[in-house]
């Protein structure tokens, strides 16, 4: 950039001495009318800023493995610099020790009183040691009426912004809305990463019952739950991952992870997030990048497509396999209320207590 070379001192060819850049910079200062004097310092001033708040971002230990430049960010020309800043302040307010979080999206369709994010967040509350997770739950917002309300309910709340599309309405299963909804999904998660958080991503119709931490593969970059779990958790080929759940570390691996799957759309238009990753996960090039993938068993992490098996063991439990909002938010009634039923038997019953007790699916069939 010109502006940086008249500040370290460099013509073009970086021959120019001290003396004579100090005489030059002395005579254009006295060929300049005070408005270009101050047009200037404002400008010079525009680009210290800009130099301090990646220095600041740096401080703040946001990464763990490399700084995000504006030429490396490979997402998005729409993120711009403050928007960052926002998100790491959100981030760090919400982070576990480690640099985790818990990350949702929410659009106003599913903030609605008495809808999908209500039941989630009661989810929380009447699991087992769950309560203290919502401190670490960051809800990305996709329009301003969820913006509003997830304010009104929680301390983390972070509004994605979307350009000119309108995420707010229920969005019908694969249409070009809901596709460009997941598509920006992902890209924000990639962004997470490069930022140096692990996450998991939790989708909002998935109820929480129990801390699924002591459930995750130790030696993982990318963990993610299944639609139906054949019983082997680095088998690839057979088991149907659902994007709805991961837990996500964040390093080098994934961060090319996330920028391969995101690039891929282009070649599978119309396809969304899952089935491209359907496509993509057995490509050479995640070997290539050594990412390692372990599907998570549905006896921790059920839903309504294969539904945890036992009450002892289940984690959290998804409204997947449903179509249907109001379908959704019924059969979600039902499970926390079979939870309820559960924790109010004798807990010497409830070891007893292996075959599924869930009423679900009902009205998602
Ligand atoms: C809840 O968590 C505590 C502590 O981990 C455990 O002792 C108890 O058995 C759990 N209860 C249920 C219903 O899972
Ligand atoms: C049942 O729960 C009570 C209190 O919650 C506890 O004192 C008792 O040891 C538990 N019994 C069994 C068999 O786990």
């Amino acid at each position: 950039m010109a502006a940086e070379k008249i500040l370290s001192g460099e013509d073009n060819n970086g021959q120019k001495t001290n003396q004579s850049f100090r005489n030059e910079v002395k005579h254009m200062l006295n060929g300049f009318q005070r408005v270009g004097l101050i047009f200037a310092a404002a400008f010079l001033a525009c680009i210290v800023l800009y130099h301090a708040a990646f220095s600041l971002q740096i401080f703040s230990g946001g990464f763990s493995f490399s700084p995000v430049k504006p030429s490396q960010y490979s997402y998005s020309s729409s993120v711009t610099l403050g928007e960052i800043r926002k998100l790491e302040n959100v981030l760090l307010k919400a982070s576990m020790p480690e640099k985790t979080v818990i990350l949702t999206t929410l659009n106003e369709a599913w903030a609605a009183p008495n809808s999908v994010f209500d039941l989630f967040l009661e989810s929380f509350r009447i699991g087992n040691e769950t309560l203290k997770l919502l401190d670490h739950l960051v809800v990305i917002t996709m329009d301003e009426k969820a913006y509003n309300r997830c304010m009104a309910l929680h301390p983390h709340c972070y509004s994605l912004t979307t350009n000119d599309i309108d995420f707010s309405s229920e969005a019908g299963f694969k249409t070009p809305v809901y596709l460009k909804m997941m598509w920006r999904r992902i890209e924000f998660l990639g962004t997470i990463i490069d930022l140096g958080y692990n996450f998991i991503f939790t989708d909002t119709d998935i109820m929480w019952f129990r801390n699924p931490f002591p459930r995750f593969h130790t030696k993982a970059d990318f963990q993610i739950a299944c639609d139906f779990y054949r019983g082997n958790p680095s088998d690839i080929k057979s088991n149907l991952p659902n994007g709805g759940f991961t837990y996500v570390k964040s390093n080098k691996q994934t961060s090319k992870f996330y920028k391969f799957w995101y690039k891929s759309r282009e070649k599978y238009p119309g396809l969304h997030d899952q089935d491209v990753l359907n496509k993509i996960k057995h490509d050479p090039y995640i070997r290539k990048i050594g990412l390692s993938i372990k599907f998570l068993d549905t006896a921790y992490f059920g839903g309504f497509c294969e539904p945890s098996k036992d009450m002892n063991r289940v984690c959290t439990m998804h409204a997947n396999c449903c179509v249907g909002l109001s379908n959704k938010v019924y059969d979600l009634n039902i499970i926390l209320g079979d939870w309820q039923n559960y924790l109010s038997v004798r807990n010497d019953t409830r070891k007893l207590l292996n075959s599924s007790p869930w009423n679900v699916p009902n009205h998602c069939k």
